[in-house]
């Protein structure tokens, strides 16, 4: 039987179980293929470490969080160097275990670095597979990564609850999601549960407009206010030691130039866990199934995406070391300008 290697890498996401499914029941039911799942990502690839994902393993898991053949943040070629190495080296170990196992194709499911060393692979001269995961939804080359609408919608519940606690208690509640370079998951989750303020990495804010604004809306009878923060929007330099996060930053500075009592809320994990939406669901199953006839029509080195709507796919190479980000002319800034959100530059 042919066979072929799935692994998923990186931060986990909601989805990643119906991506496996698909991948693997399309491949065993539909090709009669043998479906070998690594462990822990890329470092079950290096030390041969895989289950037989058969017909069995992959029932019941659609609508699990997490992913069943566990991840890490192993980065194969960090520190690689080529001839300096006496001893098996990383990418050497992989492509054993690849040899070994007969692989006909390799499928990595991942974020941008996961692309990104699935890219080194193929150079290295192995089949390989891209499928975009994460929730911050910034991987260049697909309009939308699964995991995104989940860690969206949770964001949103989690939001939705704190404007009720914020209208008793007439407080400025600032609540920070995850995205360390990418603003989607702040101005999805922002413009849907309604945020005042949406503070993302993209776009540059001054402490001191984000306080007249809340002012502003202290003065106009409007009893609290919703501040959506990215974790990775700047701290000032000077301040960094000072605080903890950058909602920890923004509660604290915005209740001494106001008084406007604030509090901050850090969603953290929570927004990577439990069950995908529906949309996920059928994003991840679309990619996994599109993936295994990419490996029929011998298509490799390419990276399955959403483009226009329609399950297609890119080149590695092209997808390799870009990240996409929010564009600050993007249309959702200036339609959320439009309700008078602030995105902390106004006037600049
Ligand atoms: O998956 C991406 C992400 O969620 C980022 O937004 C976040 O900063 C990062 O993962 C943190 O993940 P970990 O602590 O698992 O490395």
């Amino acid at each position: 039987k042919k066979r072929i290697g799935i692994l998923t890498s990186g931060g986990d996401c909601p989805g990643l179980n119906a991506a496996i499914r698909s991948l693997g029941k399309t491949a065993i039911l539909r090709y009669d293929f043998e479906v070998v799942g690594f462990l822990s990502g890329f470092a079950g690839l290096i030390s041969g470490e895989y289950i037989i994902l058969d017909e069995a393993k992959l029932s019941g898991i659609l609508t699990l969080g997490g992913t069943i053949l566990g991840t890490s943040r192993e980065k194969p070629f960090k520190n690689y160097q080529n001839d300096s190495e006496k001893v098996e080296s990383k990418p050497e170990a992989i492509q054993r275990t690849y040899e070994t196992l007969g692989l006909e194709c390799l499928i990595c499911i991942g974020g941008n670095g996961t692309q990104k060393t699935a890219h080194k692979l193929a150079k290295m001269g192995l089949k390989v597979i891209g499928l975009p995961k994460t929730i911050d939804n910034d991987i260049w080359g697909t309009d939308i990564t699964f995991g995104f609408d989940s860690a969206v919608s949770i964001a949103t519940e989690a939001i939705d609850r704190l404007h009720t606690t914020a209208n008793s208690h007439r407080r400025i509640m600032v609540v920070e999601v995850m995205g360390h370079h990418a603003g989607w998951l702040a101005l999805y989750s922002g413009m849907a549960s309604g945020g005042d303020v949406i503070l993302i990495p993209e776009i540059p804010y001054t402490i001191e407009t984000i306080a007249a604004y809340l002012e502003d809306r202290y003065r106009k009878q409007k009893p609290y206010s919703i501040v959506v923060v990215a974790e990775g929007i700047p701290i000032p330099e000077p301040l960094r030691e000072k605080y903890y996060s950058p909602a920890h930053y923004i509660a604290d500075s915005v209740q001494k130039l106001t008084g406007l009592e604030s509090r901050e809320t850090i969603l953290g994990y929570v927004q990577r866990g439990g069950t995908p939406t529906a949309y996920d669901r059928v994003l991840a199953t679309r990619l996994g199934s599109y993936a295994v006839e990419l490996i029929m029509k011998r298509k490799w080195n390419r990276m399955v995406c959403v483009r226009n709507g329609e399950i297609d796919s890119v080149k590695l190479e092209e997808v390799s070391g870009k990240l996409k980000l929010v564009e600050p002319d993007h249309p959702m800034i200036e339609e959320a300008r439009s309700l008078g959100t602030c995105f902390g530059n106004e006037g600049r």
